[in-house]
């Protein structure tokens, strides 16, 4: 397998990041023959600083170009503390996207029992913790009309949906139920907003077509509660734009931190990948960055591209860092490894292949 790959490092910790999961990638294919071509392309506050725009027009086309985009992280505080700017490094994300036609972004979330103790929340609680979320991405209060007054005493953001944009992604999330457990959430906000309303509709619709999925229907603001009161009632949660920004933060915390989730952007061009934290400028720089995050998108990256055990491999190697407590210190704060290490210990694992990853875990049981 030979495949042309956009890398988007972008802002913040995104370059250290990504650096890992390149890494991680390059295992992959030694191990397993094939050959990545990574073509860098720039996005974000990193891009305006050089050309002036946060999406230049010559990324479109690398991204068009690829086979699939991995992407690290985007923003920066220099806009994030003056609202007033214009030109924002967040517009390149949501360009791209829209670009791109990634309507869908899916988000695994799932718990980790070796993190047990280092988790929030109760480890009984956690159990059977393996759900995805299908968030909106394209459409919503994100890509409306947006509007300050004349006078800056107000302003609006436009939330509108058609039943085209919803049909799209409800298929494809009734798809993924199919071959999961067979159950699909919609969360929505239906008592109050007509947007939600038409979500509800168009999804009661398209159920007639997969019998064997069972549907709930949830409240956004009742599912923020059950899901971290009762989160392993979930297969596959289907929602709109910004109620899937903040409930999929929200359902970090599941699986030990935000720095530990991936995600998958698909759509009508080529499909892009991306841890779900940001850019974490207090970070950026210290090697304290989890890595875990983007080398898990670069798995489903690989799975994407077919590569199912390749795929595989590479959980398989971040399920033993996790195992041996190798985590990065946004889940272990006193004793915790680097950006870089941990990424050395997942490609090191992968291209030594399984054999010798128990030689390794036998060593460090005797240290
Ligand atoms: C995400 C991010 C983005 C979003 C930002 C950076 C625009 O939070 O990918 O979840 O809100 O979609
Ligand atoms: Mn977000």
């Amino acid at each position: 397998m030979k495949k042309r790959i956009a890398l988007i490092a972008g802002d913040g910790i995104g370059p250290e990041v990504t650096q890992q999961a390149v890494k991680v990638l390059e295992a992959v294919a030694e191990r397993f023959g094939y050959a990545f071509d990574f073509q860098p392309a720039l996005l974000g506050a990193v891009a305006i600083e050089k050309t002036g725009n946060p999406l230049p027009p010559e990324t479109i086309e690398i991204c068009r170009h690829a086979d699939a985009v991995l992407f690290g992280a985007i923003g920066d505080p220099k806009y994030d503390n003056n609202p007033s700017a214009t030109v924002r490094p967040e517009q390149g994300l949501l360009g791209l996207r829209k670009a791109l036609g990634l309507f869908a972004n899916i988000r695994p979330i799932l718990s980790y029992p070796a993190l047990g103790h280092l988790v929030p929340l109760k480890p009984a609680l956690l159990q059977g913790v393996d759900f995805v979320v299908y968030r909106e991405l394209t459409g919503g209060i994100y890509f409306g009309e947006k509007e300050t007054s004349a006078d800056g005493q107000t302003a609006r953001d436009v939330c509108s949906y058609s039943v085209a944009e919803i049909s799209r992604i409800a298929h494809l999330a009734f798809k993924a139920a199919q071959n999961r457990r067979k159950k699909l959430t919609l969360v929505d906000k239906a008592n109050v907003l007509e947007t939600s309303r038409l979500w509800r509709k168009t999804v009661q619709a398209i159920a007639t077509e997969y019998p064997d999925v069972t549907v709930e229907y949830l409240y956004v603001d009742n599912a923020a509660m059950q899901i971290i009161s009762q989160p392993a009632q979930f297969d596959v949660l289907l929602t709109e734009n910004l109620f899937g920004d903040v409930l999929s933060d929200e359902a970090s915390v599941l699986s030990g931190s935000l720095g530990l989730l991936p995600s998958a952007s698909v759509g009508e061009q080529t499909a892009l990948f991306e841890p779900i934290h940001g850019s974490y400028p207090q970070a950026t720089g210290k090697d304290i960055a989890n890595p875990l995050g983007s080398i898990l998108s670069a798995a489903l990256l690989l799975e994407h591209l077919g590569a199912n055990s390749a795929a595989e491999a590479v959980r398989e190697a971040v399920a033993w860092t996790l195992a041996n407590g190798f985590v990065a210190k946004d889940i272990e704060p006193i004793n915790y490894y680097g950006t870089q290490a941990i990424g050395d210990m997942v490609a090191g694992q992968i291209t030594k292949g399984a054999a010798s990853a128990y030689q390794v875990l036998n060593a460090s049981t005797i240290i």
